[in-house]
């Protein structure tokens, strides 16, 4: 895949191919400067601990950043999982079974860098394995698939399977080539949640197929009636972690996209692997985020502060859009995903004529074009500015697209 390519469908770039030489119309933001509702970045501070944490480890600046991170972190990011999955004690191991990460996304990548060169069950053999992903997604899965060589298989994850791929109906000749799989649950964009028995089947499937299942939980602790299950809680029923990655941060939960800390938790050997390759590519988490991270695994007071703030966003979201563009609020997460007719030609105009910037679905989408692109009727909007922006946008939005 060459450099042009991969820019090609990077979303962020399309946008700004198709927007950035257009001015903003007049907006509903503050001093009528333009919204920007397409990037999934939470717009509220995270706790005011943060920078006292960081204060205080400041010694720790002048380290490299160790690379399993440090003890305390660890422990910390076991004892939530505990807490948040009901795992048995000793299930995992802070030492064996969790990787630090500067976020979900710098895994995720690796996870394919690592893997995608080896196929390990019955469908072994030498050369590439084949990367399965939800369509529409988000963007690093294809992204790493192309930038190791690997195939992408897109599988839809569109209203009529739930919003969220059916790998378990897939043909087995692809499952025997798989080398990866990812799913993302609560997902971005559509927000729904992967069910247990649903997850229970990528696992079963992965290590009958010899492949790994990498789930993105990254908007975990967005959501709105019951907390999303997670695959550590489904490998502990199974009594083991083979073949199971489950990546978590703090950029949604705690609000903190730039503090670049969050881990894997996992089958050891793939940790091992994972491990191996930040230390050659990685950056690592530095031990004054560390220490500011682990207080945060360790504090839930903010989390459901935030949970509150998304919800009261998504009511107001119901208020003004009613049932216009199949809206729904979603299981979890924080993006409305909207069904426009045609998400490109909507947003092209929220741009001109409302200075509202959101992202086309197609842009989220496989990038083969043809009939890979089940998102193109859609636009993704972000929920995270404070209710009163939220309600002056959706008003307008209606306005301009109705
Ligand atoms: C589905 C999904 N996974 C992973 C990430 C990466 O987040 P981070 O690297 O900040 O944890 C994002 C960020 O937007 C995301 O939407």
């Amino acid at each position: 895949m060459s450099d042009a390519r991969l820019q090609a469908f990077h979303p962020f770039l399309r946008l700004a191919a198709l927007l950035d030489d257009l001015p903003p119309g007049p907006s509903v933001g503050a001093e009528g400067k333009p919204v920007f509702l397409q990037v999934g970045e939470p717009r509220n501070a995270p706790p005011d601990f943060v920078a006292e944490a960081i204060a205080e480890a400041a010694s720790g600046w002048s380290r490299y950043p160790p690379p399993r991170g440090d003890a305390a972190y660890r422990a910390a990011a076991v004892a939530w999982l505990n807490r948040r999955y009901g795992l048995p004690e000793g299930f995992l191991d802070p030492d064996r079974h969790v990787l630090p990460l500067p976020g979900s996304r710098e895994g995720l990548f690796f996870a394919a860098v690592v893997l995608a060169g080896s196929r390990s069950g019955p469908g072994g053999g030498a050369g590439k394995g084949a990367v399965l992903m939800p369509n529409p997604a988000y963007h690093v899965y294809s992204g790493a698939a192309a930038a190791v060589g690997a195939e992408a298989v897109m599988v839809p994850a569109t209203e009529e399977t739930g919003f969220q791929p059916d790998y378990a109906g897939l043909d087995p000749a692809i499952l025997g080539r798989a080398a990866l799989a990812y799913l993302c649950s609560p997902a971005n964009p559509q927000g729904a949640v992967a069910e247990a028995a649903r997850q229970a089947a990528l696992i079963e499937s992965a290590r009958a197929y010899g492949y790994v299942a990498a789930f993105d939980e990254c908007y975990s602790e967005i959501y709105f009636d019951a907390p999303p299950p997670g695959a550590l809680q489904l490998a502990a029923a199974s009594g083991s972690l083979d073949g199971v990655l489950a990546f978590h941060s703090l950029s949604k939960r705690s609000s903190a996209a730039g503090l670049r800390c969050g881990f894997v938790a996992g089958d050891p050997a793939l940790i091992d692997r994972l491990d191996q390759a930040f230390r050659f590519g990685g950056a690592g988490v530095p031990l004054p985020v560390l220490a500011a991270g682990t207080r945060l695994w360790q504090d839930e007071a903010h989390v459901v502060a935030n949970r509150q703030r998304y919800r009261q966003n998504f009511a107001v979201a119901e208020r003004v859009l009613g049932n216009r563009f199949g809206a729904r609020r979603p299981a979890g997460g924080f993006f409305l995903w909207l069904d426009v007719g045609d998400g490109e030609a909507a947003a092209l105009k929220l741009w001109r004529e409302a200075g509202i910037r959101v992202l086309p679905g197609a842009y989220m989408c496989g990038a083969e074009g043809d009939d890979s692109a089940p998102g193109a009727a859609y636009i993704r909007i972000a929920l995270v500015d404070d209710p009163e922006l939220t309600e002056a946008a959706l008003g307008r939005l209606v306005e301009v697209l109705q």
